[in-house]
């Protein structure tokens, strides 16, 4: 398999034959590739191209197709136009997944489930796609054919997501996302809703756009309950009335995460939770955003090897460029701290920090890291001791097992460096990508306090 690591779209587009898939976060590629279910000839590892933004043009907000979904979450031109996209981002798995998964590959993997697809839809966004013949731009309500089939042809790109403005000045926009799953993070979604509506000042839709996810083949718009809701003033009847259209407009199936009667419930509950304009549905805002400092990756001119720094030190390395970051760092460096728990993203026990943010080093291929730095449990030592965070773990009782402990540290490490007293809600959301099989959170959430009042002792 050959890895490719094109620094510009047109040489990336140039060396899509068909036969080679396109990388970007890897948090859905790297463990279909890891497991056998894709066998690309070529790898197009496309992390270091310049489409890492979000900018306004005109009326338009165009978002890069390597954006990944932490910096969604934390934008505030996004929050300031269209906070739909952010609040659905922020309620993607767990801020290590949301820290590598991208726009464009949430898009192209064309999960039915797909959050930040329901938002998009809603939002009526377009996505431009990039080949040797030229450039097009796909409405994202034309784009998805089927679970996991899209309109792209393998010799496209999608380099950018773009968003018009079109609220009037003088209307009350209300939007929500909802999201029904198992538990609060890492789960796919049972029934994923966006929902936006615009009002006059005498409460008269104006605009109204449903986008759900979960409940059928593809994300798709309940086109006759917004048309219905459009030029209606909202009151018990209407929003009654909405909320049956929505659950019978859906045709679920019943599967391992929920049925499809219990779906057609939610929805309409969703409905009605938004057109009322009450809380945030069950998961809620994530109400802490994973501060995003990952380094622009255009600056960094990829050789045939790659140079990485990990825990302070530089390495160059030749070899495999397909094999998993956590492979790397346990077999090549011999940093066995990062364990190998689920391999799928979703126990947390290889996670690592990557130009200082969590990430799990578990769906990570070699090649994406030129230039970069990691660091590994290894890393947070002071000297030959025990680091702050670790010292706290063992003073709590925390240290529960040598297997998942490591990656709840690095989580932590990276909590209590970042955030000044963080509180349990805090600190449950920034952990909720490492799972415990053992014994529970309580001694763990207990340590990152202890850890988190000692820091700020140590800085008076
Ligand atoms: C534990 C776990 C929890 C998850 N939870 C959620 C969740 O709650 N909600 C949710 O919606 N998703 C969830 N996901 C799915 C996943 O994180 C997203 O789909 C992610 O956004 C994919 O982006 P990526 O950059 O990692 O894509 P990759 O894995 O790199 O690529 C995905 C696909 O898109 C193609 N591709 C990527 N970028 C481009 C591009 N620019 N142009 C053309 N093709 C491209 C690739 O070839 C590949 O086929 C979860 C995943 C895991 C592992
Ligand atoms: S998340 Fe990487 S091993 Fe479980
Ligand atoms: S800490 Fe490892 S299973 Fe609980």
């Amino acid at each position: 398999m050959a890895y490719f690591r094109p620094s510009t779209p047109s040489s990336a587009v140039a060396l899509l034959n068909g036969k080679a898939r396109i990388i970007a976060g890897g948090t859905d590629l790297a463990v279909r590739i890891e497991k056998g279910v894709f066998k690309p000839e070529d790898i197009v590892d496309i992390t270091y191209l310049p489409l890492r933004y979000v900018r306004e043009n005109g009326d338009n907000i165009e978002i890069g197709a390597l954006t990944n979904m932490s910096q969604i979450a934390s934008d505030d031109l996004l929050w300031r136009t269209f906070p739909l996209l952010p609040k659905a981002a922020s309620q993607i798995a767990a801020p290590p997944i949301r820290n590598r998964a991208t726009i464009g590959g949430n898009i192209v993997n064309a999960s039915p489930a797909a959050d930040s697809v329901a938002a998009l839809i809603a939002l009526d966004a377009q996505v431009k796609l990039l080949s040797g013949s030229g450039e097009r731009i796909v409405a994202l309500t034309d784009f998805f054919t089927g679970p996991g089939k899209c309109v792209r042809r393998d010799d496209e790109l999608l380099t950018e997501v773009i968003i018009k403005k079109t609220h009037k000045p003088d209307t009350r926009v209300i939007s929500h996302f909802h999201k029904m799953g198992q538990r609060k993070a890492q789960v796919i979604s049972i029934v994923a809703m966006a929902c936006l509506t615009e009002l006059d000042e005498a409460g008269r839709v104006l605009k109204s756009r449903i986008g759900i996810a979960s409940v059928a083949p593809v994300p798709f718009r309940a086109y006759e309950v917004e048309k219905f809701l459009e030029g209606s003033v909202l009151n018990d009847e209407t929003i009654e009335k909405a909320a049956k259209m929505v659950s019978e407009a859906i045709k679920p199936i019943d599967d391992v995460r929920g049925k499809a009667s219990y779906r057609k419930h939610v929805a309409g509950a969703f409905l009605k939770r938004h057109l009322t304009d009450s809380e945030e549905g069950r998961a809620g805002i994530a109400s802490f955003k994973t501060p995003y400092n990952e380094k622009a990756h255009a600056e960094f001119a990829p050789s045939g090897g790659i140079c990485v720094t990990v825990n302070g030190e530089k390495y160059n390395y030749n070899g495999n460029m397909n094999v998993r970051l956590l492979d790397f760092l346990r077999d090549e460096l011999l940093f066995t701290g990062a364990k190998n728990g689920c391999g799928e993203g979703e126990c947390g026990a290889c996670t690592v920090l990557l130009d200082g943010v969590p990430v799990n080093a578990c769906m990570i291929l070699t090649g994406g890291v030129d230039g970069r730095e990691i660091t590994t449990i290894e890393g947070i030592m002071e000297g030959s001791d025990p680091g702050n965070v670790q010292k706290s773990f063992v003073d709590a009782g925390a240290v529960q097992c040598g297997f998942c402990i490591p990656g709840f540290e690095m989580t932590a490490h990276h909590l209590v460096e970042n955030v000044k007293n963080p509180s349990r809600e805090q600190i449950r959301e920034a952990l909720s990508g490492n799972l415990c099989r053992c014994t529970g959170y309580e001694k763990i959430f207990e340590a990152v306090e202890l850890a988190s009042e000692r820091k700020n002792t140590d800085e008076k």
